[in-house]
């Protein structure tokens, strides 16, 4: 059994075609990572409230909603009532972490609190009792095909290391840059949820290196 989760990023497949997209990784993925840009937290857009709900309404898999958004704590809430099995925030987005994060969980989907490169890990201590995950960005948000930031990693095993202690079952997910090249890096450093773009969308065969992203990790995580 894996002890990984793969996350692929729809950001960059077809958008035109997302259920023969979606249907590429159905088989072999644990979640849809979508990411929701509003042109402001990020320069970029990608989907609006209305079209989210219609991709998250019709994934044939679970849907894991990555928010750069500037208004979380007013509408976070909504993304889990959409279904999203997962939902989370930009703790630099964000008045008041904790009820959002509440909120979500009231909501029926897992909470999770993501962090920007340049936002230090101890900035979310305060909130670990809150989450279901962790995001660390290993690239700065707004865009897909970056390249890997190995200088987060001491993020990622500082938290590994509180969460062992704790006998936390917390989820550490990192998104930014991860393939075939980075995803053992990450996975030594105790992440153990990842979202790939690039790496699975650029691929011949989705599925496929899917599984070759999973085996990576797990022999990782294991060593
Ligand atoms: C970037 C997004 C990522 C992006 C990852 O802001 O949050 O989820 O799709 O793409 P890759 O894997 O290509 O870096
Ligand atoms: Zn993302």
């Amino acid at each position: 059994m894996s002890n990984v989760r793969i996350c692929p990023s729809i950001l960059n497949a077809d958008r035109t075609n997302l259920p023969s997209e979606i249907l590429k990784i159905a088989e072999t993925a644990d979640f849809l990572h979508l990411d929701v840009m509003d042109g402001i937290f990020v320069p970029a857009t990608t989907f609006t409230f209305e079209e989210a709900r219609g991709i998250i309404a019709n994934s044939t898999i679970p849907v894991d909603s990555h928010l750069m958004i500037t208004n979380p704590d007013e509408v976070a809430k909504e993304y889990a009532l959409a279904g999203s099995n997962s939902v989370t925030f930009h703790l630099e987005a964000s008045k008041d972490p904790r009820s959002t994060l509440r909120a979500i969980k009231g909501s029926g989907a897992r909470a999770a609190l993501a962090i920007k490169p340049t936002t230090p890990v101890e900035s979310v201590f305060d909130f670990l009792d809150d989450l279901d995950m962790l995001l660390v960005m290993t690239v700065e948000p707004g865009a897909g095909g970056q390249s890997f930031m190995a200088e987060m990693l001491p993020k990622v095993k500082t938290l590994r290391k509180i969460f062992s202690e704790r006998n936390s079952p917390t989820w550490i997910q990192v998104d930014g840059g991860i393939s075939l090249a980075t995803i053992q890096m990450a996975a030594s450093a105790g992440a153990d949820t990842f979202v790939a773009g690039s790496a699975v969308y650029q691929a011949k065969n989705p599925g496929e290196m899917v599984e070759e992203l999973r085996k990576l990790a797990d022999f990782a995580l294991e060593a």
